[in-house]
């Protein structure tokens, strides 16, 4: 229920211990007036610094200004704790250059090469107006209302200069992001991220998941880079397969998480193994084969999904899956080579539907209250 820093070097809500929620929210911005944009930026953290504090959104507060007048802050969370709340911040591709070539902010020469737009992978499925972004923001706490209440009222600030292009909310998160929290499993029923990059690697954060000095504009130094996939899970059609094909499919032991031939969840896969029938005992086909950095030259990825249950579909099935997040130091070397081996080869597709795409530029934290996102890249 305590609060997590907002400063810091690096942004909160990347190797801070997966909170059990989110509500990610991605804006287009709908102002031409770069100075509109920067003092919305400057509002919006100082909203953000007293939310994650366990504030209300604004200084005076949901009820105590004049009858006359809105609140400053819309009310959900009066008496709730702070949850641990954090709030992180991302610029997308569209915000240094738009779909039409336009450079509205003076942004262009700015765009790290790494921000590349993401490319088409084999399979995928997006909806457009359920992808991309100028801004995206990730909300995560332990506390369902408390999310949403940051999330709100980020929009609420922000109406007239951004408008909310898409939202999704998350529960279950199905990753560990520290040593000290157990796996969770994922709707497919499986533990999911024994073998994540965690907050205590600190030599491995380094290589791949903070940018480095030298990496692209300076601005960036201290950040990392966000890709966000909603993916559908067919679950009805996963729930009718066998037991052992599912863990062929994932490459682990339903029950303990172990690679498939071993018993322990943290023991490292053996690739080699053959099983009696002179086969590999981990599929070459396999997720956790493909996704491992021996065959992705050496990519890791800290991920920090949530599940989702959106209602269900009108066809009788629940419209069900995983948001994937995953922030990495370069999408060119983390994310794309993953994800190309993925859609080519893994079993796992005929059960998954990939439905929307994001990819956001996170910043390095901000200092102190005199700094605000994205000082250093406007
Ligand atoms: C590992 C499930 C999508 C990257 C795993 C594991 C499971 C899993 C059960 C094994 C446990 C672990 O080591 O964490 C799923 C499901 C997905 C999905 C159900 C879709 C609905 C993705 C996507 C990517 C990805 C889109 C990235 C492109 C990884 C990586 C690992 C992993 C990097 C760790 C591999 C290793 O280092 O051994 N996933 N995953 N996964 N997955 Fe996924």
């Amino acid at each position: 229920t305590g609060a997590v820093a907002f400063t810091g070097a690096h942004q909160a809500g990347i190797v801070t211990p997966a909170q059990d929620r989110l509500h990610f929210v991605a804006f287009d911005v709908i102002t031409k007036d770069r100075d509109r944009l920067i003092r919305l930026l400057k509002e919006w953290t100082a909203a953000a610094a007293r939310m994650t504090a366990g504030q209300d959104a604004g200084e005076i507060g949901a009820v105590a200004g004049i009858p006359e007048a809105p609140p400053d802050d819309t009310g959900e969370a009066i008496g709730l704790p702070p949850c641990a709340l954090t709030i992180t911040v991302g610029f997308g591709p569209t915000l240094f250059r738009g779909a039409d070539g336009r450079d509205r902010f003076g942004l262009a020469a700015r765009r790290p090469a790494a921000l590349e737009p993401l490319p088409r992978f084999t399979g995928d499925t997006l909806d457009e107006a359920l992808s991309g972004g100028d801004i995206g923001i990730q909300a995560c706490a332990n506390d369902p209302q408390v999310a949403v209440h940051a999330i709100r009222n980020l929009a609420r600030i922000g109406m007239g200069t951004v408008s909310v292009r898409w939202s999704q909310l998350g529960f279950g998160r199905t990753s560990s992001t520290s040593t000290a929290q157990a796996t969770p499993r994922n709707l497919f029923g499986f533990k999911d991220g024994t073998r994540n990059l965690k907050a205590e690697q600190e030599e491995l954060l380094r290589e791949h998941l903070w940018v480095q000095p030298g990496d692209g504009p300076d601005w960036m130094a201290g950040g990392s880079y966000l890709v966000t996939r909603k993916i559908r899970m067919l679950v009805e059609t996963w729930d009718r397969s066998p037991l052992a094909e599912q863990e062929t499919i994932i490459g682990r032991h339903k029950g303990s998480g172990a690679p498939l031939g071993l018993s322990d969840e943290f023991e490292e896969p053996d690739f080699t193994a053959v099983g009696a029938d002179g086969e590999p005992l981990i599929p070459t086909t396999a997720h956790a084969r493909l996704a491992h950095p021996d065959a992705n030259k050496g990519a890791r990825i800290l991920r920090r999904g949530y599940n989702f249950v959106d209602g269900s579909d009108g066809l009788g099935r629940l419209n069900a899956g995983l948001f994937f997040i995953g922030y990495q130091r370069d999408p060119r070397t983390g994310f794309i080579p993953v994800q190309r081996s993925l859609a080519a080869q893994d079993e796992m597709n005929e059960y998954v539907r990939h439905v929307s795409s994001g990819l956001f530029a996170c910043p390095p934290g901000v200092t102190g209250p005199d700094d605000h996102w994205g000082s250093a890249l406007f």
